[in-house]
């Protein structure tokens, strides 16, 4: 087995991917610049694996840097590629950020791991905008993105079409993600959001905690069962474990294609209604919210068609909404017992 080089490997899913790829044998090497993580994520894994993981912290944007990786770790044989920045509002103020970081440093490993390699990306559910029909499937159409952190992976996707096509060394998995939520059992990791949680869940645990005021449910007035919109939550361990069943299919050369696309659901859909009461059934917690406006770029709802990751990766997601709801909120009493910052 070769050494996997995760980058964005301190973040919310590259931590639980390296526990993960760990338990399944693999050396792992990780790279991040910390922009949107803590260093203490290592002491972290450390405690989950009792493992010191390899640590480069660096710049995926700094090519020099990139082949200085390269150089003395030539044995890394897979890439599975986390680091990017992914807050949607601050991808419209500040665009050029998301396309520098998110496709500069993509261009950058594609570059310098010119050699066999074998590459998981981290796509996204956004790709797909409001589908026609659900559940949506990696052969429905691609929709005009709705933000330019939606725009990089749309073009990150294209990039890694064409350059596997014209380099017979390159095979690529792009993997995309629905609604990642929760944390690892023993919650030593979770997610680190900054500042005031864009995201349901995060939003949910830190209102329950005290830390915020009631959550505020965006709409009411969807074309949906209850009105409030609806997604595919899929608990990370899951998610994590989709990365591992992609490098191992990788590894084993069984694709046709030297480019494929997969999504990764439970293929069930929540509404925001649903989901605050999954979470204040399972945790027994207080949880007061408010209906407001829609907010601006959401889609009314969308869940993945999963059998292709089922069938053809041979994954599939384990954990429901209960384990989601449990997991983030034993994480969330983790954090304000154990600040990181
Ligand atoms: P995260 O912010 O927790 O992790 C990303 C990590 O990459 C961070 O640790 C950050 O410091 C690092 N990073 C960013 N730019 C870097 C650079 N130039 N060089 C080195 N390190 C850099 O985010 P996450 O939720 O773990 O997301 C991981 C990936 O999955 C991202 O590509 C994201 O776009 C994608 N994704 C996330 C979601 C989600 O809802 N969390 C959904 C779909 C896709
Ligand atoms: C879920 C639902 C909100 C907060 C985003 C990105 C997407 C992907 C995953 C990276 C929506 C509602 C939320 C709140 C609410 N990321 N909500 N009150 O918008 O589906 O997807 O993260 O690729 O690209 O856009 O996730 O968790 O923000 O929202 O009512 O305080 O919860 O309106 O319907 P979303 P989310």
């Amino acid at each position: 087995m070769g050494k996997i080089l995760v980058t964005g490997g301190t973040g919310y899913i590259g931590a639980h991917t390296v526990v993960e790829l760990h338990r399944e044998g693999y050396e792992v090497l990780i790279v991040d610049n910390l922009s949107n993580s803590n260093i203490k994520i290592l002491d972290q894994l450390q405690l989950i694996t009792g493992k010191r993981f390899d640590f480069v912290q660096m710049d995926l944007q700094d090519i020099k840097a990139v082949r200085q990786l390269a150089k003395l770790h030539h044995n890394i044989t897979g890439i599975i590629h986390f680091a990017a920045s992914k807050a949607v509002g601050e991808s419209v103020q500040e665009p050029l950020k998301y396309y520098h970081n998110n496709l500069g440093g993509l261009l950058n490993l594609l570059t310098v791991f010119d050699k066999e390699i074998n590459f998981v990306f981290s796509s996204s559910c956004t790709v797909y905008g409001q589908p026609d029909r659900l559940p949506v499937t990696e052969k429905d159409p691609v929709k005009s993105a709705e933000s330019p952190y939606g725009n990089t992976k749309q073009i990150a996707e294209e990039i890694l079409r064409d350059a596997a096509q014209a380099n017979v060394n390159l095979n690529v998995v792009c993997l995309r993600y629905f609604n990642p939520v929760g944390a690892i059992d023993s919650a030593l990791i979770g997610e680190l959001p900054l500042g005031v949680p864009a995201n349901l869940v995060p939003y949910i645990t830190q209102s329950a905690i005290g830390k915020r005021g009631p959550i505020v449910v965006h709409g009411n007035d969807y074309d949906t069962a209850d009105g409030s919109a609806v997604r595919d939550y899929i608990h990370v361990v899951d998610l994590a474990k989709a990365h591992v069943s992609a490098i191992k299919r990788l590894e084993k050369k069984a694709a046709k294609e030297r480019y494929e696309i997969f999504n990764i659901g439970t293929g069930k859909g929540y509404s925001v209604l649903e989901v605050i009461a999954a979470f204040k059934k399972t945790t027994q917690q207080k949880l007061d919210y408010k209906i407001g406006p829609r907010r601006a770029g959401d889609i009314a709802k969308i869940y993945g068609d999963v059998t292709k990751a089922e069938q053809v990766l041979g994954w599939k997601a384990k954990l429901g909404i209960e384990e989601m709801m449990a997991s983030a909120w034993k994480w969330e009493k983790y954090v304000k017992a154990n600040p990181f910052e």
